[in-house]
């Protein structure tokens, strides 16, 4: 009975852990990706007059903003920069920007 317990419980924390890296991405590889945002978005993600700041943005808020530029959903520029990034470069960009401080 323990023992089922105990499976039960690591089963539960490794579900979490997992799920964990996925949803929120990998804040890492998004920095290495991110230096393809910076010559607009700026090195802090924070924009200027005529591109939006990202910085401290919400990371699923995020990912879903990449994913419609690339489908087309939002019709903006920015289709050409997302060209060719997968569903977890998005999360990893994501991710990334999130730790960033937004002010
Ligand atoms: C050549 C300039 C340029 C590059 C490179 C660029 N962006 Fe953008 N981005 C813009 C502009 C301009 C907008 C605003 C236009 C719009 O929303 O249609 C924007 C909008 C966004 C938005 C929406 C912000 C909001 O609040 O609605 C996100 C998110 C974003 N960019 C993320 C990124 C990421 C991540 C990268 C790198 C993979 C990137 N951008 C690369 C110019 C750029």
């Amino acid at each position: 009975m323990l023992t089922r317990k105990l499976i039960g419980a690591m089963m539960f924390v490794l579900m979490l852990s997992a799920g964990g890296v996925q949803a929120g991405g990998d804040a890492a590889k998004g920095a290495e990706l991110a230096a393809d945002c910076a010559d607009c978005h700026g090195d802090d993600g924070k924009g200027d007059d005529e591109v939006p700041g990202i910085a401290g943005m919400d990371a699923a808020a995020h990912a879903k903003k990449l994913a419609d530029f690339q489908s087309g959903a939002i019709d903006s520029e920015m289709a050409d920069y997302v060209e060719g990034l997968s569903e977890q470069d998005f999360a990893d960009l994501a991710a990334y920007f999130a730790t960033l401080p937004a002010e």
